[in-house]
């Protein structure tokens, strides 16, 4: 099971789609109807999706998996209860049966089975491979823990004082939950090949006038390397690389066991978040109430 795609509305798709293509360094990779779809090099059909609507919004965070994979969650979830919105073919690239479930703030989590792989485009160092997390600010971060835990099956990796981490694969953590007194989407974090991919992606984005408003550090939890953004469609979008691989056995971190020094939010302390200008954009974009497909 992989984190594939992060699916948006957005009120001025074109110039995200511009922004998207000409400075971030995706590919576009198909629309269909008001939805514009773009990939990174490696072999999913598309990592992210943009709708064109009045409001922002963020529409699903989507698993792919094997035919297997996904049955197995649905089947999990059914057990616990929780409703599921099933579909046949998803109508993006790539097609595949799935379905939706809602978590408790109603964060829209998509599977899909990913029965056809795209090849893989040649790796360049300072585009984005794929995504590697997505993060949701949550009032009830216990709540949202716990069902991805107990009904989806993750595994809790770290919980911090301002967090929780939670993993579907080896990769340390495919989500994370922010205590906050709002439910929306915090970031999504985009993968480059290692630490050279992120300063290169850092120093283009500041070439065209995006100051990094976090970094670049090297983060705690993950020991991940990174370079936070103000997307110009409003959302927080992350370089990130060098995620840490977590076997079963990792001992599950507590908030004792990350705390820094003064002035400190991460491991280089060579930047600090700028909380003026991020906690907006981390709000920017919430979840519709209502299951969509
Ligand atoms: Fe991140």
């Amino acid at each position: 099971m992989k984190l594939r795609s992060v699916e948006l509305a957005v009120p001025q798709a074109d110039g995200a789609a511009a922004f998207l293509e000409s400075l971030w360094g995706l590919f576009p990779a198909g629309t269909r109807g008001k939805t514009r779809f773009f990939r990174g090099t490696g072999a999913h059909p598309y990592i992210l999706a943009i709708q064109s609507a009045a409001a922002p919004a963020v529409h699903a965070i989507e698993f792919s998996g094997s035919s297997g994979e996904i049955e197995e969650m649905h089947q999990r979830v059914r057990r616990a209860k929780v409703p599921v919105k099933t579909f046949t073919e998803l109508d993006a690239p790539g097609g595949g049966e799935g379905f939706m479930v809602q978590g408790p703030e109603a964060q829209a989590y998509r599977f899909v089975a990913e029965t056809a792989p795209v090849p893989a485009l040649p790796a360049e160092r300072d585009r984005p491979i794929q995504i590697t997390h997505a993060v949701m600010n949550a009032i009830d971060v216990a709540a949202s823990d716990r069902f991805a835990v107990e009904v989806l099956g993750f595994k809790v990796s770290d919980r911090t004082r301002a967090m929780t981490f939670v993993r579907c694969n080896q990769k340390h953590h495919a989500l994370a939950y922010a205590h906050s007194d709002v439910s929306s989407l915090n970031h999504i974090a985009f993968e480059m090949n290692d630490c050279d991919g992120v300063m290169r992606g850092i120093t283009r984005m500041r070439d065209a006038g995006f100051d990094v408003v976090w970094g670049p550090g090297r983060h705690g939890p993950g020991n991940n390397v990174f370079g936070y953004f103000i997307a110009p469609f409003g959302g927080v979008i992350e370089y990130t690389a060098e995620i840490q691989e977590v076997s079963d056995d990792y001992r599950v971190g507590a908030p004792e066991d990350w705390k820094w020094p003064p002035g400190r939010t991460d491991q280089w302390g060579l930047s600090q978040k700028d909380m003026a200008r991020i906690s907006g954009p981390e709000r920017t974009f919430r979840f519709p109430s209502a299951l969509r497909q």
